[in-house]
Order: C-alpha cells, then structure tokens, then sequence
C-alpha cells in the first residue's frame, strides 16, 4: 500500500532510518565498555525495542510503571526503571518484578525509598537501586555533596541494595552551541563519576555508573568510569535533535502524515494534523510546531509549521499548497509526539509495511 490511500493524520516510522539510527548507536558502543541501555519512552513500540535489543542494548531503560509491565511481558529482564517508585501501585509493581529479578529502580532521597523498604522486607524481596544524582538539570537527584549522606540513610534501610549512580543530564540541551553542550556534557559525566568513586570510598560497592541522553550519547558516557549509556530520542530523532546538532533532517525516523483541508487565505495552508497529532511538547522554545518534508521525506524549504490547534495546523508558505495535498510533519519531541498516538505505520519511502502497536501510553 502506498501512504495516500492513508486515512491522515497518521504516525509514521521510516524503518530504514529507524534501523539506520539504532545501528549507528549501537555502534558507537560496540568495543566499549560502556554498555547502551536505551530508553523505552522514545517509541512504546515492540518492534523499536526489539530492534534495539537485538543490535547489542543490554536491556531498557522505563520512566513509567507502565514501561516496566508492557517490557516485561515482552519478556525483557534487564530493566531500569530510571524513576522514582512512590505511591503504593508503583511500590506495589517494583517490589512484584524485583522479586522475578532483573529490576532496578532509582531512588534520590530516604522519603521516597521508606514505604519501598517495608513492602520490599514485608515481601522478602531485595530491590535493587540507582542514586540519582543532580549533575546539572536540577529535576531529581541528590546534589553531589549530598550522595553519601542520603545513600548511608537509604543503605540503612532494610529491603534495598545500593548498585550505583545515576543522572541524566537533560541540561546540556540549553547550550548555547553544539561544543560547549559536548563539554557540559562531559563535565556531566565526570561529576557523576566523581559522585560513585566519593561513594566507593565510604565503603558502598558501585558497579553502575549509568548517563543518559541523545545530545549527551557523544560525550557523558566516554568519560572513564561511566558504565552505561541511556539515550533514548536516537532511535527516531526529531526537529529538537537536528537544532541540537546530534542529527540531521534526513535521519528523522518519526513523522505524522497530514493532508492540507483548506487554503482560504494566501500563504497559509491549513492541514488536518495539530497539537493533538504532535503534543504541544517544546513548541514555545522551536517557534514552530515541527518540520514540513514532503510525502518521500524531503524537506520543504520556505515551509513553517508555524501554530496548531487542536485538529488544525498551520502551515506558512509561499504558494503551492492545494486542498487534498500529503505533508509529513517531524515533531520537535519525538517522545512526546509518540505518546498521542496508539499505533504506527511503518513505511519504507512512501511504502506502507505494517501497522505497529504502541504501548503503555497514559
Ligand atoms: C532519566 C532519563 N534517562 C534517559 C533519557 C533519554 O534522553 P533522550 O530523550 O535525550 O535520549 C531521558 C529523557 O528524558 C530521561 O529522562
């Protein structure tokens, strides 16, 4: 089938590109000791995670509790879940999948790892966990001089086990060029590093190290010391990444497929995608809604997906646009993008191949 007889808007995956970016990450790895453990909440999708895990990855990494379950019944049991568990089903879920083995869940603070100790020793059950440590984006984490302190009060605690450290260094985004953001990039992972060998000398055994981020995937985890590599946008990429300088548009996975419903008025097309097809993800930050290539990828210069309501888009442009017309619009986020949307088709150019779910969505 090719992608016009497509009912619009519809979520894209570039296979080619796809199978592209996941071999190029693996790659960078491959020969290192750096293991790639990459992040699941980019795709939601099966056939990404499968690709992934069969190029080398050593396992997942989750945000949410419904990550773990869909990885798990997929039979993946190496899984971080690069979150904090609080509130009793997410305590309930990775007390129940640490007790099958191969769970490790995050933790930054004795608050959040209390009601995780008693329903870990009222089960008999050791969980596993990371210390996220703040190396900069100030979201969760420890800050560094406060690691061994908070990992001696969670340590104390029954039902835990303390394997290592982990940030992600989501702040290197807002450099003001692609060198400087290699270098906070760096100066991330060293700080991290700094953090588990503080934490070795207090006596605590530190065999995880773990980064992670797309812009972060060329710097962070080749700092000696960092054991594992957690980039998750790198499978698809997205308009955010190639502004970032990680990529470039040809290389974008990720798409939504929309058809241009009115051009009442001279410049403007009006196309039948908006924020509900894209997420409203970084839109502020882009000035626009996404990138506009035609229907075989190919940008589309002096095209701006400018706003968009909620079934709307609007496209800026200086003439050609008629009513019925195929755009593909490459999302800022393609993580956001992802989680709008219940399934996939996966196409080679304008082919249609097959239909692919996407799970665990709010
Ligand atoms: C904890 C954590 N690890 C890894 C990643 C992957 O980063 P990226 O989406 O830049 O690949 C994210 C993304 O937000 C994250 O929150």
């Amino acid at each position: 089938m090719d992608l016009r007889e497509l009912d619009t808007p519809a979520l894209l995956v570039d296979v080619d590109r796809l199978d592209r970016n996941i071999a190029a990450m693996a790659k960078s790895f491959a020969g290192s000791e750096v293991a790639l453990r990459p992040h699941a909440k980019t795709s939601k999708c099966w056939e990404v995670a499968r690709r992934q895990l069969d190029a080398g990855a050593v396992g997942m990494t989750c945000s949410t509790a419904a990550e773990v379950t869909w990885l798990r019944a997929h039979g993946v049991t190496d899984l971080l879940w690069a979150n904090v568990p609080v509130g009793p089903g997410k305590v309930a879920l990775a007390v129940e999948v640490a007790r099958q083995g191969g769970l490790t869940v995050t933790l930054d603070s004795v608050e959040a790892a209390r009601p995780l100790s008693t329903a870990a020793a009222e089960a008999g059950v050791t969980v596993p966990f990371l210390l996220e440590v703040n190396t900069g984006h100030a979201r969760l984490g420890v800050e560094p001089d406060h690691a061994v302190a908070a990992a001696e009060a969670i340590t104390a605690l029954p039902g835990l086990r303390l394997r290592g450290v982990l940030t992600h260094e989501g702040h290197i985004a807002a450099s003001a060029d692609r060198t400087s953001l290699e270098e906070a990039g760096t100066a991330a992972g060293e700080r991290l590093v700094a953090v588990g060998e503080a934490l070795r000398l207090a006596g605590h055994p530190i065999d995880v190290v773990s980064v992670g981020s797309t812009p972060g995937a060329t710097s962070a985890p080749f700092v000696a010391g960092v054991t594992e590599a957690r980039p998750g946008t790198y499978a698809y990429h997205d308009a955010n990444q190639v502004r970032l300088g990680s990529t470039t548009i040809d290389r974008c996975a990720l798409t939504v497929l929309a058809r241009v419903v009115s051009v009442q008025r001279d410049g403007r097309a009006i196309i039948d995608a908006g924020v509900k097809a894209m997420s409203s993800d970084t839109i502020a930050v882009a000035g626009s809604v996404g990138v506009a290539v035609d229907p075989a990828g190919v940008p589309l210069p002096g095209v701006t997906f400018a706003e968009a309501n909620e079934e709307h888009g609007f496209l800026f442009h200086s003439g050609g646009f008629a009513v019925g017309d195929l755009v593909r619009l490459v999302p800022n986020h393609a993580c956001g993008t992802t989680n709008m949307w219940s399934h996939a088709y996966a196409v080679r150019r304008t082919e249609v191949l097959a239909e692919w779910p996407i799970a665990a969505r709010y």
